[in-house]
Order: C-alpha cells, then structure tokens, then sequence
C-alpha cells in the first residue's frame, strides 16, 4: 500500500501529487474537502514521500496501478481524482484502465500529449543532472518554470524543501515513467467522468491555450483559469484553486 493521508468522511477525492514533490503539497486543499463535506484521500506515489520505489519497469501504468491497490485496501471503489502535472497524467491513466473506479476527474496544469522529442532529451539531461548534481540541483534548475514570477518566495522555499527531501531513485523512476509515457489525447474524447480541466494563468508548461483545447474535446467538461498562479497553481494560489474545486465538487457525486 502506498503512504497516504485521509482526512474527514464522505465521498472520497483522491490527490496525486506533481514531479517532484509529495502529498504534502495538497494540506492547503484540507479545508476546501471538508467544506465540500468529502474525505480528502492524500497518496505519495511510488518512490516519493513515504512510498517506496517499485520494483516494475518504470511506467505510468505502474503508478496508476499502485494507486488503485491502495484505494482497494481502503475499501474505496470509486473516488474523484484531482491530479497536477505528474499526478493528471496518474489520473488520465487511472480513467483510461479504470474508468469505473473514476467519479470525476481534475485535471491541473497538466497534458493529455506525449513528450514532444525536445521534452524528451530533456528528461535525458534531467536523468543525468540527478545521478550527478543531486534533486535538489534539479530542482533549482526547474522552479523558476513551475511558479509565476510574483510568486512568494515562502511558496518557492516549501515546494523546495519537499522536492529536496525526495529520494534520487524515486525521481529517476518518474522522469523515465514520463519520458516513455503514452499519448492519451485520443482517449480526452472518450472520457464520461464529470471533468474539471484547472490551469494558472501563468502556466509556461502546461499552458492554458493547451488545456482549453483539452478541455474542448472532453464531453462537458468544465475549464478554469486559476489568476496569477502558475503550473504549480494549488500552492501558489491555493483559495482560488479551492474555490475552483469546491464549485466543481458541489456538482459532483462520488458515491
Ligand atoms: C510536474 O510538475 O509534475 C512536471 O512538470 C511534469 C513533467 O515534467 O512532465
């Protein structure tokens, strides 16, 4: 089973964490939960937080499935999944091999496409600065691109400091599960969960130009902009991103 948090009761919304950091970076959505009067279920996905790495081939799929075991054990058929960046695409895997085990999906600065092939040499440099610099280093080398440039520098310090707790070989994994990971805009059609499609504004990495068209091709689903955030929008401007959510979860039934 994986690490995971739940706090309060009611229909369950499942949080999947970004790369690189852990189910800490949800504690600002608490409260939007249990205003919602639903049970907020935290997870650090395999290799990050308390989980430990798997064992199988690196894989979205892998996680997907982790996850799914770990929702089994707590007895939870069905939950919303919100995911952001790393964790939306756990969620669309999660809604592509179960769409059943799928109540709602949020979907935040994230993308249904592939790794175009710069994105993927990318991760190739990233892979190396890892094994010889360290997360950390890795880190320093993508916050400027994940947070908008009024950000705080209070925010900036937390999302560092979780990203510098995480383990080499939990990082490794994710940037090899996201360099091979598959196309999934064909299936954005196919979708019939209620979908929130969330992005900041300021988003250089997922932009919101993509995630309109995203949300365009989804069968009803909704979009928003979270002002004056960028791609790591829930920390950067947690109460519009809960407002968002809760507006979406008072749609929603989970049951
Ligand atoms: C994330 O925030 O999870 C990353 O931007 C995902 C990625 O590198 O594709």
């Amino acid at each position: 089973m994986l690490s995971h948090e739940v706090h309060g009761h009611g229909a369950a919304v499942v949080f999947l964490h970004s790369f690189p950091l852990d189910r800490s970076m949800w504690t600002g959505q608490l409260i939007a939960i249990g205003a919602a009067g639903c049970r907020a279920v935290l997870v650090d996905l395999p290799g990050f937080g308390e989980s430990p790495v798997l064992g199988a081939a690196p894989s979205l799929d892998a996680y997907a499935h982790a996850v799914l075991a770990t929702l089994d054990a707590l007895s939870i058929r069905r939950a919303v999944f919100v995911g952001l960046s790393l964790g939306g695409y756990v969620a669309l895997t999660i809604a592509s091999i179960a769409p059943s085990r799928v109540a709602g999906l949020v979907l935040a600065d994230t993308r249904a496409a592939a790794d175009e092939p710069a994105t993927r040499a990318g991760r190739i440099v990233n892979l190396a600065l890892v094994r010889d610099r360290g997360v950390e280093a890795l880190f320093a080398k993508m916050l400027p691109g994940l947070v908008s440039a009024q950000c705080p520098e209070a925010v900036r310090d937390r999302a560092r400091r979780v990203a510098s707790a995480q383990s080499p070989e939990g990082v490794t994994f994710a940037l090899l599960a996201m360099r091979d990971r598959p196309d999934r805009t064909a299936m954005l059609a196919t979708i019939t969960a209620p979908t929130l499609v969330l992005v900041g504004e300021r988003d250089g990495i997922s932009t919101p130009d993509e995630m309109r068209a995203m949300a365009a091709v989804i069968p009803g689903a909704r979009f928003e902009l979270v002002l004056d955030a960028g791609h790591l929008s829930s920390l950067e401007q947690p109460e519009r991103f809960n407002a968002a959510l809760g507006r979406f979860l008072s749609t929603v039934s989970a049951s």
